[in-house]
């Protein structure tokens, strides 16, 4: 099935989303709060994991219009179009199929008439066995050492997931190290490569189609400061890859046993599922690697079969569509309540913004209506202190996800309890601000009328700016898969809404056309 291409400007529920918003747009977050049972009818348990989009400019009438919505723009038929491999990526001509990769249902999944499941399981085996030979020290580099440290090399989807989940998962690593060389700056890869030994490291290239300039590039650069000290009979002990493009990486001269298969119906960025994630399997070993991929499919049934007013990935969407096309919200905040997380933010600009940053529907029209969301963020509570003065009194609205964990990895002193009152004070503080008034009283017993009423404007808080807190109870291989897969599936809601293809990446590819072109001139 090809998905439904509907403008969702045109259907019956966005007249009256428009209606509702003309007549609600001034909605006091505080005054929905006042209601006892808000919290009960704007939360979602979902065994570890609990989302409360109570403080959110919406009411109950808000939630069935963008359901309705979902519904009008045909969002169930293209959740199961994607789940059983339809060529959705129809501009590329190819399946979707991140999903499978973590499936441990019998259910076939067909691409071209064959079922891709055996392939699969085959791949994960290659990579448990490998990452136990890694790790247990089985596997020797060209003097009979063992290995102690990893190198991936890559960039965009070959780099940024298994970066941001092994510093997420930094917790349950083993004793190697692993590091990351992506960007085409020499002094990237020298700054990584000038503490290496030859001897005991492994490099790891992973590329789906092993054409990437700055991969190649670092990845002969690294062989070439190898061979200074080996032969190129040890590579095979020291380069592996993961790839598509089997004669390039054979060109390389990586031996064929060395090699982890891509598929193109997995697509970069949605790809740390697949043999993409062999780094992280190396650093975590691949029993957790596997939990990652257990959290993942958790939310994978999640959002296939919940319906949508109760599915967590389709109301953080529909809550992010109701600011981004009603009240015009520019960009969108991500903050983790956990230092592991500081690249979560990062991992998201490309997983978000190359894949909704789209300005073409799936007719080929141009849009007049807003897409992609921009997003950035920090973690908490550093962030406090550079950006959120912005957050709290700018003049953008600038909706927020506050992610916490109720339990922390390492139990040290009052620091947990502190971090927490952060994370809740911060959304309070967005919500429901500080009025005039309390501020007056403030200010009374600390000086004269006349400094009060100076000071008095630039200390009111305005409130009323949204936030979803999601909380996990602990941060697991587990929940982290949950919580990468909740932003996937929210990815694709949201494509589906906004009728574009969520799955091509046609406008990275004009600067790098231009960059070949004036390097051919030099
Ligand atoms: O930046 C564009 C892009 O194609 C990403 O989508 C992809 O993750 C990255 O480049 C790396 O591509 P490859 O894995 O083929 O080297």
């Amino acid at each position: 099935m090809a998905l439904p291409n509907i403008n969702p400007t045109k259907t019956t529920s966005w007249k009256k989303l428009k209606n509702h918003y003309k007549e609600n747009k001034h909605i006091k977050i505080k005054d929905l709060c006042d209601d006892e049972n808000r919290k009960e009818g704007f939360s979602i348990q979902f065994n570890d994991l609990f989302v409360d989009f109570s403080k959110n400019r919406i009411t109950k009438e808000t939630i069935n219009l963008l359901v309705e919505l979902a519904k009008e723009v045909g969002l169930q038929d293209a959740i199961e179009a994607q789940f059983t491999g339809d060529i959705i990526n129809a501009t590329e001509g190819r399946a979707v199929l991140h999903t499978a990769l973590r499936s441990t249902s019998e259910e076939p999944i067909l691409v071209d008439g064959k079922d891709i499941k055996p392939k699969i399981q085959t791949t994960l085996r290659k990579i448990r066995s490998f990452s136990n030979k890694v790790i247990s020290g089985k596997w020797k580099g060209f003097t009979g050492k063992s290995i102690t440290d990893i190198v991936n090399i890559g960039i965009g989807g070959s780099d940024l997931g298994p970066d941001m989940v092994v510093q997420s998962l930094k917790f349950y690593k083993n004793h190697l190290n692993t590091h990351f060389v992506s960007n085409v700056d020499g002094d990237h890869v020298s700054e990584i490569i000038k503490n290496l030994n030859p001897e005991t490291t492994l490099f790891v290239i992973v590329s789906k189609t092993f054409t990437t300039q700055e991969t190649i590039t670092n990845a002969e650069t690294i062989k070439n400061w190898f061979l200074k000290s080996a032969t190129i009979f040890d590579i095979p002990k020291h380069f592996v890859a993961v790839s598509t493009n089997l004669e390039a990486v054979d060109n390389f001269g990586i031996d064929k046993s060395n090699v982890f298969p891509m598929w193109n119906w997995v697509g970069g960025r949605f790809s740390l599922w697949s043999a993409v994630g062999l780094s992280i399997s190396l650093s975590v070993g691949f029993d957790n690697y596997r939990k990652l991929l257990d959290g993942a499919e958790e939310m994978d049934i999640h959002f296939r079969n919940e319906s949508f007013a109760k599915n967590i990935p389709v109301v953080l969407a529909l809550i992010s569509v109701w600011y981004n096309n009603f009240y015009k919200a520019e960009t969108e905040a991500v903050l983790p309540y956990t230092q592991y997380l500081s690249k979560l933010p990062d991992y998201l600009q490309q997983a978000i913004m190359e894949s909704n940053g789209k300005g073409v529907d799936r007719n080929g029209n141009k849009i007049d209506y807003e897409t992609g969301t921009i997003v950035w963020g920090s973690t908490g509570t550093n962030m406090q202190h550079a950006f959120m003065q912005l957050v709290h009194q700018g003049t953008k609205l600038i909706p927020a996800d506050f992610i916490g964990f109720k339990e922390p990895l390492y139990d040290i002193g009052d620091h947990h309890k502190k971090l927490m009152a952060n994370y809740y004070a911060q959304m309070d503080a967005l919500a429901f601000g500080k009025t005039k008034e309390e501020v007056h009283l403030e200010l009374k017993f600390s000086g004269d009328e006349a400094k009060i009423n100076q000071l008095l404007p630039y200390k009111v808080f305005e409130g009323n700016r949204p936030s979803n807190a999601i909380l996990f109870d602990k941060l697991t291989p587990y929940s982290l898969g949950k919580l990468i897969a909740l932003y996937e599936h929210k990815i694709f809601t949201q494509g589906i809404l906004w009728n574009i293809y969520s799955y091509d990446q046609f406008g990275v590819e004009l600067g790098k056309e231009l960059a070949k072109k004036l390097l051919s001139k030099q």
